[in-house]
């Protein structure tokens, strides 16, 4: 079976390197994934362990779909009915690139029609389609002309991890966080500290890393739903949690400090640490990044500092920003109160003249911590310009449709 697990733009790198320390087989990275091969467990050990992917995909069939008619047809010729019954729900996601085909939702439709057509003809039943929470979720990508179809073995999104018992204003996505703390090497068995810590994202991903939590032991998955699982004696995924609890460790092996200014961010780390099961591991404080002081020879200051984006990004950048919130959805649903309102170019300064300010402070903070790595995730060109020392790497990445940087520095 051929695999597809996909990640935020930028982190492939640390993804390949995670699967493989899984033992996955085959694999071959790609524009905002990694390919493996193998048979379902291995999809299934990725959907448990990986903390950078976002999605674990099993390919069905790739054919030519220059048009709607090709489309339908090449969909025909997938064996539906050793995925699906007539009982089974399904959802189908598309999207389109650079093809004929334009419209993702229309080439959606023209799957399924293609996946019911042929479960009736062979079942004599058609199975119905629950957009919001089918037990099979079909992933349909044309891209130049040629469709790829797979199921997601993930169900709900990867980053998805089961702990967020409480969101802040910019929670960074879970698997986002794991993919910087990778790319920036940051190392378990050294004090761990968070200055600008939000809801805690880094802290509690660095404190599942540390304790050897595979991330998908809180939640359920997509592939549990499938008729070929549901058949089977569930044995090999039971032993693959199993094995999975018994690797973790009592405690982190480290301290991890998360920190921040304001209340109720902290309380939400609070509050998300405990559904991780890392609380103990988490000394949570309410201090200014300015005040920081080291309290161990060595250790990873390790932080996603604010970066003003909603003011300082161009005006395309912030509605990408929030159309992608809006898909997304979590907090609370609605779009923002501020949709509408045009930015204000007197404001837009001061905050940036602010954000320099404060970076510049940090940057002095930080050198105070000799002989520290400090890993950054860093939405604004004006951090790298007002540090007063220079990275030793500087990786492009993406939150979303924000182009980041993750980077990283050796205190003097
Ligand atoms: C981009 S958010 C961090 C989001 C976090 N990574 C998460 O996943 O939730 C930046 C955080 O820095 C905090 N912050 C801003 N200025 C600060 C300061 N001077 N000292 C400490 N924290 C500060 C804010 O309260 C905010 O929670």
């Amino acid at each position: 079976m051929r695999f597809f697990a996909t990640c935020a733009k930028g982190t492939e790198g640390p993804l390949r390197t995670e699967l493989s320390r899984m033992g996955l087989k085959h694999l071959k990275g790609d524009r905002g994934g990694v390919r493996f091969e193998g048979k379902l467990e291995a999809g299934m050990r990725a959907c448990l362990h990986s903390r950078i992917a976002m999605r674990v995909l099993l390919e069905l069939a790739t054919f030519p779909a220059p048009d709607a008619d090709a489309l339908y047809e090449g969909a025909r010729a997938v064996a539906w009915q050793e995925w699906l019954t007539e009982r089974t729900t399904l959802a189908v996601d598309a999207s389109v690139k650079d093809s004929a085909l334009t419209h993702s939702q229309f080439a959606g439709l023209k799957l399924k029609d293609a996946v019911v057509d042929v479960l009736r003809d062979r079942l004599g039943a058609r199975p119905d389609v629950d957009p919001k929470d089918p037990d099979v979720r079909i992933v349909l990508h044309v891209a130049r002309d040629e469709a790829t179809v797979s199921l997601d073995l993930a169900g709900h999104p990867l980053h998805r991890r089961g702990y967020r018992a409480a969101m802040t204003d910019a929670p960074l996505k879970e698997t986002l966080a794991a993919a910087v703390l990778a790319l920036g090497q940051v190392d378990p068995a050294k004090p761990f500290v968070d200055p600008m810590c939000g809801s805690g994202t880094l802290a509690i991903e660095h404190a599942l890393a540390a304790r050897r939590i595979a991330p998908g032991l809180g939640r359920p998955f997509g592939f549990q739903r499938w008729p070929v699982y549901r058949g089977q004696p569930q044995s090999r995924w039971d032993q693959l949690k199993e094995e999975a609890r018994a690797a973790v460790l009592p405690a982190a092996p480290a301290p991890i400090v998360a920190r921040d200014f304001a209340a109720k961010p902290l309380e939400a780390t609070r509050l998300c640490a405990a559904a991780a099961g890392v609380l103990a591991d988490l000394r949570v404080e309410r201090a200014d990044v300015r005040d920081l002081a080291p309290e161990w020879p060595e250790g990873t200051l390790c932080t996603n500092p604010p970066y003003g984006e909603r003011l300082t990004g161009t005006h395309a950048e912030r509605e990408a920003r929030r159309g992608e919130e809006d898909r997304r959805g979590p907090r609370g649903g609605r779009p923002s109160p501020h949709r509408e309102a045009p930015p204000d170019p007197h404001e837009e300064r001061i905050n940036l003249k602010k954000l320099t300010g404060l970076y510049r402070q940090m940057g002095e903070t930080f050198l105070r911590h000799s002989g520290w790595e400090v890993v950054i995730l860093s939405g604004s060109p004006l951090l790298e310009e007002a540090f007063p020392f220079k990275p030793l790497v500087s990786h492009r990445l993406w939150n979303g449709p924000i182009e980041a940087r993750m980077l990283r520095y050796r205190m003097p």
